[in-house]
């Protein structure tokens, strides 16, 4: 798989994750609580999985920003930015719903929700996936 691939790959799975975390939003404001932690156990499994996995296929594939011109560095740049956050807060928010942490829960939720709108749209439409 080529770095492009790469990329191109991750901005569908992306897509497909934040479907699912956008249904486990619209689940709790509709006070379908055990929906929501179903959906957005299954939207906490597959981000992580997609990120430890591509992880390791970029690190395999070397070094994939060999041909980015500076604007597309700088685009990478600042969605990791987001990137970084959103997975340190997702870890948060699986933490303060198994431990019941409800008002530390939500408030993270606010904030995490806008790493995740900030990553997505840094992501899938700013990083290159063709050359
Ligand atoms: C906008 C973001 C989010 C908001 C506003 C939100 C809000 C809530 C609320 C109000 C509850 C019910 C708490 C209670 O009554 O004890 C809840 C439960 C839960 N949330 Fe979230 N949440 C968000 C994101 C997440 C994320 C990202 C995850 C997973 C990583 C998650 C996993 C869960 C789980 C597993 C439960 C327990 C459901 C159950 O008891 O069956 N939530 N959430």
């Amino acid at each position: 798989m080529s770095g492009p691939d790469i990329i191109l790959t991750l901005k569908v799975l992306v897509s497909i994750v934040t479907a699912l975390f956008a249904a486990a939003v619209g689940a709790i404001a509709t006070g379908r609580k055990k929906l929501h932690g179903r959906i957005n156990t299954a939207f906490f499994a597959l981000t992580l999985t997609t990120v430890v996995g591509f992880e390791g296929l970029l690190r395999l594939q070397g070094n994939v920003t060999e041909h980015f011109t500076t604007d597309e560095k700088r685009a990478l740049f600042i969605h990791l930015w987001f990137a970084v956050p959103s997975v340190l807060l997702l870890l948060l928010m699986m933490g303060s719903a198994v431990l019941k942490w409800k008002r530390f829960h939500v408030a993270c939720g606010i904030l995490f929700s806008l790493f995740w709108v900030g990553t997505f749209v840094t992501g899938v439409f700013f990083l290159p996936h063709s050359r």
